[in-house]
């Protein structure tokens, strides 16, 4: 009854059913010193109420990795205890990687070192949360929105693994390090690599700029109100406390068409300038986006389809976090829209049923990828993520 496993997977595993105390009796030493001493690098917080990558501002880099577990042919409490062992193989990974350590039995743990901010980001998809027992309400299958040309090559996975670093190679030695230890147990239905700016090149908060050279994430929520839109309080927390809804979009960009607009019909498009990204009811980067606000020709200043317009959170329960990145490769280019939020029900869904109905970017704007997960609440020290599904 036993997982069958690939050689690495399975030595990874080995030291975890070892004993998972082993992971944390080594999870105080120190990185080596060559990188300690760097004084570029930068280490998150493996333990916390929330898991690392939600709040936390968007780092340069991100890889999203969407794959499926081995199940068939198994009984419901294998199945179970598979996906526990996963759990614990990657809080263990994740606990070393983040602390500039490789992972047990890594083979380049040099290339960990200096670490880049470096967090991991663990989710379920519907199906393992139903496997587990879980209400899977608000993780359902998103309804078809008009307009969107899904792909299954970017759809619906069991796990999503979040991976977001300030610099490009420890992020691709993270990856690569996790998938390792996940051949043989998983099959990977997606790996979508993202980025924004490199770091201390944009201010802090203020957004990135999308490949359309729009400033993108000005008006999104900060401070409490990200955390309430996120995790939701006491009264409406999200699925489980501490845990959130992650959706995730692929959104293609037609680069080439918008080249044929001009300044005055982007800024019309998107209801802000792109020079400085102010709305156009306005004229500075924090004036608000006041759909009132009229021309000195009595036109409305925001045009009732700009995009702005459009997905304007109408109440406090639409309101979501946008924690997105810019793809770029031989698949097109786009953004990978990642957002955050307590419940998709009352926020990305119907923003997006309205977006989907009417927003004057979708003339260059197609989705089609898509995908959502129940991101788990962090851990404490000696715990495994989703430790509290299982007792
Ligand atoms: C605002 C771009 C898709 C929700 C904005 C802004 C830009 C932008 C440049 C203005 C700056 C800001 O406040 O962040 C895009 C592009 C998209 C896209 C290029 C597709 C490729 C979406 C989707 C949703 C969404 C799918 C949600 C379903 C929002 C919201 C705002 C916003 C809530 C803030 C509106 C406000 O309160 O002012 N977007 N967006 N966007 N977008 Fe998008």
């Amino acid at each position: 009854r036993r997982l069958i496993l690939g050689g690495s997977a399975g030595a990874a595993l080995g030291g975890v059913f070892a004993g998972f105390g082993v992971g944390r009796a080594t999870a105080v030493e120190r990185p080596a010193a060559s990188a300690a001493q760097n004084q570029h690098a930068q280490f998150t917080a493996f333990h916390g109420k929330y898991q690392a990558g939600i709040l936390t501002e968007p780092q340069a880099h991100a890889v999203f990795l969407g794959s499926n577990v081995h199940l068939d042919g198994l009984k419901k409490p294998e199945r179970i205890e598979k996906i526990r062992s996963i759990l614990q193989m990657l809080s263990s990974d994740i606990e070393r990687l983040v602390a500039g350590r490789g992972v047990l039995a890594d083979t380049e743990p040099e290339m960990s070192q200096a670490a880049a901010q470096l967090t991991v980001t663990v989710g379920l998809g519907p199906a393992i949360l139903d496997l587990l027992g879980q209400s899977t309400a608000v993780v359902d299958t998103l309804p078809p929105f008009a307009g969107e040309k899904l792909n299954p090559r970017y759809g619906q996975s069991d796990l999503i693994i979040q991976c977001c670093a300030q610099d490009p190679t420890v992020l691709h030695h993270a990856v690569r390090a996790l998938r390792k230890n996940l051949r043989g147990i998983t099959e990977e239905v997606f790996t979508q690599s993202g980025f924004t700016h490199a770091a201390h090149t944009v201010r802090e908060g203020q957004g990135f700029r999308n490949l359309f050279g729009q400033l993108d994430g000005t008006n999104n929520p900060t401070n409490q109100a990200r955390e309430l839109a996120v995790f939701g309080d006491a009264q409406e927390p999200s699925w489980t406390p501490a845990g959130t809804v992650l959706v995730l979009r692929r959104i293609e960009m037609n680069l080439d068409k918008w080249d044929e607009v001009d300044r005055a019909g982007r800024d019309f498009a998107l209801g802000r300038r792109q020079s400085d990204g102010s709305p156009l009811s306005g004229s500075s980067l924090s004036d608000p986006v006041d759909l009132q606000a009229v021309d000195s020709m009595g036109l409305p200043a925001i045009a009732a389809h700009a995009h702005v317009a459009r997905a304007k959170p109408s109440s406090g329960a639409e309101v979501l976090w946008r924690r997105g990145y810019n793809y770029h490769g031989e698949n097109g280019s786009g953004l990978l829209f990642a957002s955050y939020q307590r419940d998709p029900r009352t926020s990305f869904i119907p923003v997006q049923q309205r977006l989907a109905q009417l927003d004057a970017l979708n003339e260059w704007t197609t989705h089609v990828g898509s995908a959502i997960y129940a991101i788990l609440p962090g851990v404490h020290e000696g715990e495994y993520l989703g430790q509290f599904l299982f007792t």
